[in-house]
């Protein structure tokens, strides 16, 4: 359990620590699951180096925001290529304490979460506050490991999510959607 997340995450990123690279593979399941943003919000949690948040941005059109509690992780999200013109809002922000007023925009079409769920310490929460800044009709979208992909003595095995959090994950929206990335899967929740 993570009692402080910037305690946690911020040693790693300043030491240079990156993790699993987006695929074409999970590029294709973005633009099918989510189609294009046509301008609007899209918000993605745990942003890290802001490689999802900018293609979300740059590719499919969303106005995103990227929040990470990292200040190392932001501050690789916000150092712009000279190639690119525009790119996505990105801050350091706590989503678990921090006052979900200081997010760019009151609602989000898409939200997003890659490699970060596991992570959280009190799920339920962190899903009630998803749910507060979900429009009508939006999608969370969730990448995360499962327990259930890695034998049991395998050390990495505790990177993914158990059987009961995933009930936890996919309880209470309207529509669920599961799409299998390797070891990885992709949930497409729809309030
Ligand atoms: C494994 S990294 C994944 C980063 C990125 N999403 C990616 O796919 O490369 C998990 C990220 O979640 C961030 N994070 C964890 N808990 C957080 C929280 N409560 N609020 C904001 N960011 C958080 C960490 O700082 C870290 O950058």
């Amino acid at each position: 359990m993570i009692a402080s997340p910037v305690a946690y995450w911020e040693p790693l990123w300043a030491s240079g620590r990156s993790y699993l690279r987006i695929t074409d593979t999970e590029t294709q399941l973005l633009a099918e699951h989510l189609g294009p943003g046509h301008g609007r919000p899209a918000l993605d949690l745990g942003c890290g180096d802001g490689a999802l948040a900018r293609h979300l941005h740059n590719h499919l059109g969303y106005r995103t925001t990227g929040i990470d509690c990292a200040p190392s992780a932001i501050a690789l999200a916000t150092a712009t290529g000279p190639a690119i013109a525009d790119h996505p809002h990105c801050q350091v922000m706590d989503f678990v304490t921090d006052d979900l007023s200081e997010l760019p925009d009151p609602a989000y079409a898409v939200i997003t979460c890659r490699l970060v769920f596991r992570f959280i310490t009190d799920k339920g929460a962190f899903l009630d506050r998803v749910r507060q800044l979900l429009v009508p009709g939006g999608t969370f979208w969730v990448v995360t490991e499962l327990t259930a992909r890695r034998a049991d003595d395998d050390q990495l095995k505790s990177l993914g999510i158990t059987a009961p959090e995933v009930e936890l994950l996919t309880s209470r929206w309207s529509t669920v959607t599961v799409a299998d990335l390797g070891r990885l899967a992709c949930f497409a929740l729809r309030p």
